[in-house]
């Protein structure tokens, strides 16, 4: 990785420049600046903030390309989707695709309708998540869920219509090896299924209040949130032409960096502010939901997300600087605050 170096500078600007580059690093690498020399001496270069507003703001545009218009008969269906799509997520998933295909040498453009697509099912699946028979929450996104905004039935329809969305616009990627497509669209049909995220789902709702066995807690972490973020990272893989060692560590990449996901969004759920994650906190342990933090406790979570992110990075060691992206994503995942 390339360093800069900064050296006789005045004590003021000195301290500027490590207060803003210490929580960069932080930010980058998940832990803190040991010393002033390595701030002044050892910095890296990659502008994580700066790569994820680009990556998003071509997401958001392609997927306002893409999407049925809001105005659009049947108006509120239309407009429930849009108001849950273009609520201000993350865009992790997308970003992982997008920065997937980028690490084995492919454009972007031959991974970004599948990375739109990816967004429409995860955005189906926060709208059921949310809804009263599963967990019963009223903010999401900074806004009050769909059902609270349009009601039950809307928010289910709003859902299934996003998730049927999405394979049109994988279907309808252009320029790329058909097989390639098609394997792409398989590995996302699977990762959403019942042998995936629905899956998970449904062991979680159905461990809820229950003392089971800590198989039981990776199964349900595993499946409702680690197996769409896999996909995408699969899919990007797949469609930028990744060889089969490319493929393999980025399989690892992204089982580690999937379960280290929902551990960090356990943890934000206990120690989190709702005005940054634009989602209620505390619900888990009300719930008697299977946790992390329930099973192993906070601190202990904290490692083993740690551990998972430092898995993560060590996997994509024969994959060189065109996989700083996925570097840094995985180390914001769990320095994230929302
Ligand atoms: C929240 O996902 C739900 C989980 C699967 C843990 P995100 O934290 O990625 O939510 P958005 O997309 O940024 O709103
Ligand atoms: C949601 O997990 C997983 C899916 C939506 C598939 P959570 O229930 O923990 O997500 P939040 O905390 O409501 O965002
Ligand atoms: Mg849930
Ligand atoms: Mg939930
Ligand atoms: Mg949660």
């Amino acid at each position: 990785m390339a360093h800069v170096k900064i050296r006789f500078m005045p004590a003021m600007r000195a301290y500027k420049l490590y207060r803003e580059k210490a929580q960069y690093f932080f930010v980058a690498t998940g832990r803190p600046l040991k010393s002033f020399r390595g701030a002044c001496f050892s910095m890296p270069q990659f502008n994580l903030e700066k790569y994820l507003a680009d990556r998003n703001s071509v997401i958001n545009q392609r997927l306002g390309e893409l999407l049925v218009k809001k105005d659009e008969f049947p108006k509120s269906l239309h407009r429930a989707m849009h108001y849950s799509l273009f609520a201000g997520g993350k865009r992790l998933r997308p970003v992982l695709a997008l920065a997937a295909c980028e690490a084995v040498g492919g454009p972007i453009e031959a991974v970004l309708n599948t990375a739109c697509a990816i967004e429409c099912i995860h955005t189906y699946s926060l709208i059921h998540d949310d809804l009263p028979a599963l967990d019963n929450d009223d903010l999401r996104r900074g806004r009050p869920t769909c059902h609270k905004a349009f009601g039950e039935a809307t928010a289910i329809l709003a859902g299934d219509a996003l998730l049927t969305a999405a394979f049109e616009l994988m279907a309808k990627t252009d320029g790329v090896d058909r097989g390639a497509v098609l394997m792409a669209i398989v590995e996302v049909a699977r990762a959403a299924g019942s042998t995936g995220m629905i899956g998970g789902q449904a062991v979680d709702i159905e461990s809820e209040g229950k003392d089971v066995p800590f198989p039981v807690l990776e199964y349900i972490h595993i499946h409702k949130t680690g197996d769409l973020i896999l996909a995408s990272i699969k899919a990007g893989a797949i469609l930028g032409g990744a060889s089969s060692v490319q493929l393999e560590s980025l399989v690892k990449y992204g089982r580690a960096v999937g379960l280290a996901f929902q551990i960090a969004d356990d943890i934000l759920d206990v120690e989190g502010s709702p005005a940054e994650l634009g989602k209620a906190v505390g619900g888990d342990e009300k719930k008697g939901k299977a946790t992390y933090p329930a099973f192993v406790g906070v601190n202990e979570s904290k490692k083993r997300a740690n551990e998972l992110v430092d898995m993560a990075v060590d996997a994509l060691s024969g994959l060189g600087d065109k996989a700083e992206p996925l570097r840094a994503v995985a180390r914001y995942i769990t320095a994230r605050r929302k």
